[in-house]
């Protein structure tokens, strides 16, 4: 789909090969994947330079990853081990940046006619998840964030780019701009259902087919929506803040910490929570899609896959 418009420069290898690493080891493609089936809808086959944006999504996207690995302490990703367990903290930051970079590049092949919009709405959204993560890293060390709290942080840290990756797939199409509001806000509440799915993933997911490691969150202190859920329904917040806070370093106690935590969600029911907020989410994506004046088939079976998933 796009993995031919992907080139990155052989030299220096310690550079360039975790680009290549991060890429050949796959991932749902699922930005460019949106991005495509966006344009699909208004005009038949892709070209290069429109295959070269939507790859710019996935590259920025694989960027991020990155360098999220290295804040999150994350061994493991897309079931191999991440940049910065494989060649070293450095060397993720360094091929990170560049990355970023090439990113720019294919985004900058966008045709003139709407290449400011396209890479205004690239640079606004690239800011955005910056702004996200930071909000993502605070809250681990702040007593309570609410819900509202963390729809705003997950709303910048996952959902404007996969709002970005449609709207871009509608620009580029030349679709009128109501259409490009109602694709922007589809992929946005499209992304929400993604990353509370992702949480709910987190804890509860088959760590073979996820390919990251189960109950990270737990012991990063993450507040997911899982965490946030259950602060709003226990009884014993304390109890909760007891066992969620504790410190673990052996293997054995960390798994330890992950079955309580678990045990408390299980019993105040917040997986099922989850589930049922992924679904509000995606139903809301497919209702922004009513304005449009093209079949939207396509894009209510994306979601319909996004929501099923368990990777
Ligand atoms: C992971 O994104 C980061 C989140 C926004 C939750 P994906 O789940 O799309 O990761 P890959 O690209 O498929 O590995
Ligand atoms: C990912 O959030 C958001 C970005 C990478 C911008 P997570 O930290 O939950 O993503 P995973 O779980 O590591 O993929
Ligand atoms: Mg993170
Ligand atoms: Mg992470
Ligand atoms: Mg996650």
């Amino acid at each position: 789909m796009i993995d031919d418009v992907i080139k990155f420069s052989a030299e220096p290898a310690g550079l360039y090969d975790p680009l290549r690493y991060m890429l050949d080891i796959g991932g749902k493609r699922i930005r460019p994947t949106l991005c495509l089936t966006a344009y699909g809808l208004y005009k038949p086959a892709a070209g290069t330079d429109v295959r070269k944006c939507a790859a710019a999504l996935e590259v920025f996207h694989t960027f991020t990853l990155i360098h999220d690995d290295i804040m999150d302490r994350s061994p493991l990703r897309r079931g191999v081990p991440t940049v910065w367990k494989k060649w070293g903290e450095d060397t993720a930051i360094l091929s990170g940046d560049v990355m970023l970079i090439e990113a720019y590049k294919l985004i900058m092949n966008a045709p003139e006619s709407c290449r400011s919009a396209v890479v205004d709405l690239f640079s606004n959204t690239a800011a955005k998840v910056c702004e996200g993560q930071q909000y993502d890293m605070e809250f681990e060390s702040k007593e309570s964030v609410s819900m509202d709290e963390y729809n705003q942080m997950i709303g910048l840290k996952t959902a404007v780019l996969l709002a970005c990756s449609a709207t871009t797939g509608g620009i580029l199409a030349g679709a009128s701009n109501a259409d490009c509001e109602a694709l922007y806000r589809y992929g946005y509440e499209l992304g929400m259902a993604f990353q509370v799915a992702d949480d709910y993933l987190d804890a509860y997911g088959d760590e073979k087919v996820f390919g990251k490691p189960i109950g990270g969150d737990i012991l990063n202190g993450k507040k997911s929506w899982l965490t946030i859920r259950a602060l709003e329904k226990t009884d014993d917040r304390k109890g909760f803040i007891e066992s969620f806070s504790r410190c673990c370093t052996t293997e054995e106690e960390c798994r330890g910490k992950i079955a309580e935590v678990k045990a408390i969600y299980d019993a105040l029911g917040v997986g099922d929570d989850a589930r049922a907020e992924v679904v509000r989410y995606s139903d809301s994506a497919m209702a922004a899609l009513q304005g449009l004046r093209v079949d939207t088939a396509p894009l209510r079976d994306f979601a319909d896959k996004l929501v099923g998933r368990a990777k």
